[in-house]
C-alpha cells in the first residue's frame, strides 16, 4: 500500500477544484497581476538593506549581488510560471508539492511559506513605522520648522524589548508597543477583506508612486555618481560562503557570519522575495494560463533592472563605509546636499513598503486557504470565503492578528532573518517539483514551459542552496525548529483531516 504522506493530489483533481464552488472573484488581468508583482518586491530590502549589505558586506560589489540573486530569483521565477500555468489554484508551491512530491512535502512547503509571508509581513510592517517616524521627524524639521521634529510618545514608538547582537540578548527598550506598525496592519487587513478588486487599485496607486521615486533616484542620482567611490570594488572579496559554521569561501566577520559579494546576495534576496506572490493570486486571475507567467516573470525584470541601477547609483554617490545603514537611498540624497530629495524619497519609502505589506498580507490566507480545502487546516476557519466580498476574510483576520502582534511586540531581527532560508527553500522545492513533474505527467498540458528544462530547475536549485549556505549559519538551526514545530501540527492535526486521505479511505471502504 503506497504510504499516505506521500499521497498526491492528481491534475485532473485541481482541476476539478477549480470549477467547483465557493471560489474567489476573478478580477485580475496580466497588468494588475505585474503591478501587484512588482508591488510585493520592491520595499524593505532595496530602501533599507542595501545600506546594511554594501557598509558590512559586500561594498561597490552590491551590484554584483543583485545580479546573483535576480539570476537565482529568475531561475526559480520560470519554474513558478511554469506550474502555475498548469494549475492555477490559489495555493502556489503548496499546491505545486502536493501534485508532485506528496503531501507531507506540501505541509512542509506550506509551513515554510508562513515564514515567507506571515513573518515577512512582520519585519515589513516594522519597518513601515520606522520609515513612517523617519518622515514624521523631518516633516516636523523642514516643514513645521520645529527644531526637535515631530515624534510619537516614546512608549509607542517600537517593541517593548529588543535582541542586541554586541551582547547577544534581549534588552528593554522603555517602548510598550509599535503602534504604528499594529494601526498599518489593521489599516491592510481591513482594505484586504473588503476586496481583491480594491486591493489591487490601493496597490496600483502605491506602486506608480514608489517606481516614480525609484526612477527618480536613478535618473538624479547618476548626475552625482563619483567613480572614484567604485574603488575598490570588492572590499570584502567575490565569495562569502559557510557551511553550517564554518566559513568554507571567504572573510568572517566578528559574528561568524560570512563577508563578501556571495553573502551580501543572501542578505538583499529579501528585496527579490515577492515575485511568487502573484501565483497566490491565480485564482483571481481572469485569464490565469496567460497572465499569471506574464505577472511574475515581468515583474520580477523590471525590479532586477532597477536594483542593478539603485546599487549602482548608491555606491557611486556614497563611499561604502559611509553609507547610512537605516535609511541609505534617502540619506545618499541628504549627503548629496539634496534635502528636498531625501524627504520626497522617504515618502516613496512608505509607499513601497505599504504595497509590499498588503501583498504579502494578501497571499498568507490563500496559502492557508488552500491547505484547509484539503483538511491540513480547520476549513470552517481558514477556507471560509465572504458571502460578498469573496475574499478569505476569517483566514485575513488571523493573518492580521498574528502580524500586527509579532509586529507591535516582538523583536523581529531574529525572524526577518528567517525569511531569506524558508523562502529559498521554497524556491528549491519548487524547482525540484518542476523536475518531477517532468516525469511523472510529461504528456499533461503546460500553457507555459520552464525554458531549457533540466538546465533552469537544476540552476535553481544550486543557485537558491548557495544563497542559503551563505547567510548566517544559526539561520539554519531556527529554519530545523520552526519545521519540527510545523510537524507537530501536522501530525496532531493535518494527518488526521486530510481530505485525500479521507477520500481514499472511503474508496477503500466502498471497493470492500
Ligand atoms: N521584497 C520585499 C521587500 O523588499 C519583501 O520589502
Amino acid at each position: 500500500m503506497a504510504n499516505p504522506l506521500f499521497a498526491k493530489k492528481t491534475l485532473a483533481m485541481l482541476h476539478e477544484e477549480m470549477q467547483g464552488e465557493d471560489r474567489l472573484h476573478r478580477a485580475l488581468g496580466a497588468t494588475q497581476l505585474t503591478g501587484m508583482g512588482v508591488g510585493a518586491i520592491i520595499g524593505t530590502g532595496i530602501f533599507v538593506l542595501t545600506g546594511i549589505a554594501a557598509h558590512d558586506h559586500t561594498g561597490p560589489a552590491l551590484m554584483l549581488s543583485f545580479v546573483v540573486s535576480g539570476m537565482a530569483c529568475i531561475f526559480a521565477a520560470l519554474c513558478y510560471a511554469e506550474f502555475a500555468s498548469m494549475a492555477p489554484v490559489a495555493g502556489s508551491a503548496y499546491t505545486y508539492a502536493y501534485s508532485t512530491l506528496g503531501e507531507l512535502f506540501a505541509w512542509i512547503i506550506g509551513w515554510d511559506l508562513v515564514l515567507e509571508y506571515a513573518v515577512a509581513s512582520s519585519t515589513v510592517a516594522h519597518g513601515w513605522s520606522h520609515y513612517f517616524q523617519d518622515f514624521l521627524n523631518v516633516f516636523g524639521q523642514k516643514v513645521l520648522g520645529r527644531a526637535e521634529g515631530l515624534h510619537l510618545p516614546a512608549i509607542f514608538q517600537t517593541a517593548p524589548f529588543d535582541y542586541d547582537p554586541a551582547v547577544g540578548k534581549l534588552v528593554g527598550t522603555g517602548s510598550v508597543m509599535d503602534l504604528p506598525a499594529l494601526i498599518i496592519t489593521v489599516i491592510i487587513t481591513l482594505l484586504l477583506i473588503k476586496g481583491i478588486k480594491e486591493s489591487a487599485t490601493f496597490n496600483a496607486s502605491m506602486v506608480a508612486v514608489k517606481l516614480a521615486v525609484v526612477l527618480f533616484v536613478i535618473g538624479v542620482g547618476a548626475f552625482f555618481i563619483k567613480p572614484e567611490n567604485w574603488h575598490p570594488f570588492a572590499p570584502f572579496g567575490l565569495t562569502g560562503i559557510s557551511f553550517f559554521g564554518h566559513t568554507v569561501s571567504g572573510q568572517t566577520g566578528a559574528g561568524g557570519e560570512p563577508l563578501g559579494m556571495l553573502a551580501g546576495a543572501a542578505i538583499i534576496f529579501f528585496a527579490y522575495i515577492g515575485f511568487d506572490a502573484v501565483s497566490t493570486q491565480a485564482e483571481e486571475a481572469k485569464n490565469p494560463k496567460r497572465d499569471v507567467p506574464i505577472g511574475i516573470i515581468a515583474s520580477l525584470l523590471i525590479c532586477t533592472i532597477l536594483y542593478i541601477a539603485v546599487s549602482a547609483v548608491l555606491t557611486g554617490m556614497v563611499r561604502y563605509d559611509q553609507i547610512d545603514i537605516s535609511a541609505p537611498v534617502s540619506s545618499a540624497f541628504g549627503q548629496a546636499g539634496l534635502p528636498w530629495a531625501q524627504f520626497l524619497i522617504s515618502l516613496g519609502a512608505i509607499a513601497g513598503i505599504t504595497s509590499v505589506l498588503l501583498v504579502m498580507m494578501l497571499s498568507q490566507p490563500r496559502i492557508l486557504l488552500a491547505m484547509a480545502r484539503d483538511g491540513l487546516l480547520p476549513k470552517g476557519t481558514f477556507a471560509a470565503v465572504h458571502p460578498t466580498f469573496r475574499t478569505p476574510w476569517k483566514g485575513q483576520i488571523i493573518t492580521g492578528i498574528f502580524v500586527g502582534t509579532l509586529a507591535s511586540f516582538l523583536p523581529l531581527r531574529i525572524l526577518a532573518e528567517l525569511v531569506n532560508i524558508g523562502t529559498l527553500l521554497a524556491f528549491v522545492m519548487v524547482c525540484g517539483a518542476v523536475l518531477v513533474m517532468r516525469k511523472i505527467s510529461p504528456e499533461a498540458e503546460r500553457p507555459f514551459k520552464a525554458p531549457w528544462s533540466p538546465f533552469v530547475p537544476i540552476m535553481g536549485i544550486l543557485t537558491c542552496l548557495l544563497l542559503m549556505f551563505s547567510l548566517p549559519p544559526e539561520n539554519w538551526l531556527r529554519l530545523f525548529i520552526w519545521l519540527a514545530i510545523g510537524f507537530i501540527i501536522y501530525f496532531g492535526y493535518g494527518a488526521k483531516h486530510s481530505a485525500l486521505r479521507r477520500a481514499s479511505a472511503n474508496r477503500k471502504r466502498n471497493v470492500a
